[in-house]
């Protein structure tokens, strides 16, 4: 499956760069062709005489070897992907800021190939708010990290951090470039929004008005968008979706107006925005900055409108920009979906009713009508939510190429 795609192994300092080595057999055996960077470090865990000898290439280690430069710029260029494992906390916090002091690093900021990180460290470390932030920049910029695993870790503590299994990226880098082959790429260049997951609302520094949305929906369609070649901008609520993709800029915000903020920062440079968003329709007029007590019998809390995003988009929306919405509706489904459409200056609803069993908040599955403004109305069963994704961007491909 891996036959002559071109592989970049970056290889750090960590106890789990034995696991390398077991990774390189695997793919090799795949018929890939892997060339393997080690950062200084990492060859007291593991020697470049195994990994040339099992990769059948030199191990390349230095920005420079005597006289002659190591041309990162070309190994960033040559592969289809690169693949740190195990990546260290060094070398994530190197990557995180931008340095470049190894030939490791210097390839990483050079790479237009997609970057893929599988962590290896100690649980405290792993847990560590300076590495969670590393982590997120590096999402942010769009590498992909393969979660750690939970096991035996090298200090003898049990716990989250153990390099994921040789056999899990290889699963990993099957679905990345087997997807890259077989998709057709029908949103290349496009950029794309989506929100996804619900918002939270603060009514004090602990309570906060929020719903049951998990994100699941708009996250399948942000991942099916970005394997169709789409450069996706993902504004998520408070979710414990993790996200890996490469093609996914990921923006996490927590309120309604957190959302607004950052959909109207991005949307003008869209072709299409997707606001499959739980966005709470109302807001505490004045959370209060300390826990409020509970002192009184009976209490009220005075709630303002949150500002519509969709509408504000729907509004500002040029020619050429495709909107699509979402409706959520419990009575006269289609006629408050076809008013939305209208209201809202939308070309796509995609309504969920609550009355079919296995749709909505939380599952897995999903059933959908989609509304599109030229008066075409498509109802689709029930679905795992990844297959309405693709229902969904079918749809979205058809209207913006219309
Ligand atoms: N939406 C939004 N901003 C809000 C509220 C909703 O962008 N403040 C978006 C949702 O992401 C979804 C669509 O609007 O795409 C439908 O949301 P919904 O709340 O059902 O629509 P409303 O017309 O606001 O609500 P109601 O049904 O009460 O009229």
């Amino acid at each position: 499956m891996l036959q002559g795609k071109k592989i970049l192994l970056g290889v750090t300092g960590s106890i789990a760069a034995y696991k390398s080595l077991l990774l390189m057999r695997l793919l090799i055996k795949e018929g890939a062709q892997v060339k393997v960077i080690q950062t200084p470090s990492s060859r007291d865990f593991v020697t470049p005489l195994s990994l040339a000898t099992l990769s059948k290439n030199p191990v390349l280690a230095d920005l420079f070897a005597g006289d002659t430069w190591a041309n990162h710029v070309d190994l960033g260029r040559w592969a289809d992907v690169m693949v740190i494992a195990p990546l260290s906390c060094n070398t994530l916090a190197k990557m995180a800021q931008g340095l470049c002091d190894n030939l490791l690093l210097a390839t990483y900021l050079s790479a237009v190939c997609p970057v893929v990180v599988a962590p290896a460290m100690d649980e405290d470390m792993w847990a560590h708010p300076a590495t969670r932030s590393n982590l997120d920049r590096i999402r942010a910029f769009g590498n992909a990290v393969i979660p750690v695993e939970k096991g035996e870790l090298a200090s003898g503590l049990y716990g989250d951090g153990r390099m994921a299994e040789p056999a899990t990226i290889l699963e990993y880098l099957h679905a990345l470039l087997g997807q890259r082959d077989q998709q057709v790429k029908d949103l290349a260049g496009k950029n794309v929004l989506v929100t996804a997951g619900p918002t939270y609302e603060a009514i004090d520094p602990v309570r906060f008005i929020g719903n049951h949305s998990s994100g699941k929906m708009g996250v399948a369609l942000a991942k099916e968008m970005a394997r169709r070649g789409a450069n996706v901008q993902l504004v998520l609520g408070p979710s414990t979706l993790e996200i890996n993709e490469p093609g996914i800029h990921l923006q996490r915000v927590s309120s309604a107006d957190e959302m607004y903020a950052a959909c109207l920062d991005k949307f003008e440079k869209m072709d299409v925005a997707v606001l499959s968003a739980a966005v709470a329709d109302y807001t505490p007029v004045a959370p209060s900055p300390e826990k409020i007590k509970k002192n009184t019998d009976t209490f009220t809390l005075e709630l303002k409108k949150t500002k519509d995003i969709l509408k504000t988009l729907g509004g500002l929306k040029k020619q050429g920009q495709l909107l699509v919405g979402f409706a959520l509706e419990t009575t006269a489904e289609r006629e408050y979906a076809l008013g939305k459409l209208e209201a809202k200056n939308a070309d796509l609803i995609v309504l969920n009713s609550l009355n079919d069993e296995g749709a909505g908040f939380g599952v897995d599955t999903n059933k959908i009508t989609i509304f599109v403004k030229d008066g075409t109305e498509l109802t689709y069963d029930k679905k795992p939510k990844q297959q309405v994704a693709v229902d969904i961007v079918d749809q979205i491909v058809k209207a913006l190429y219309a």
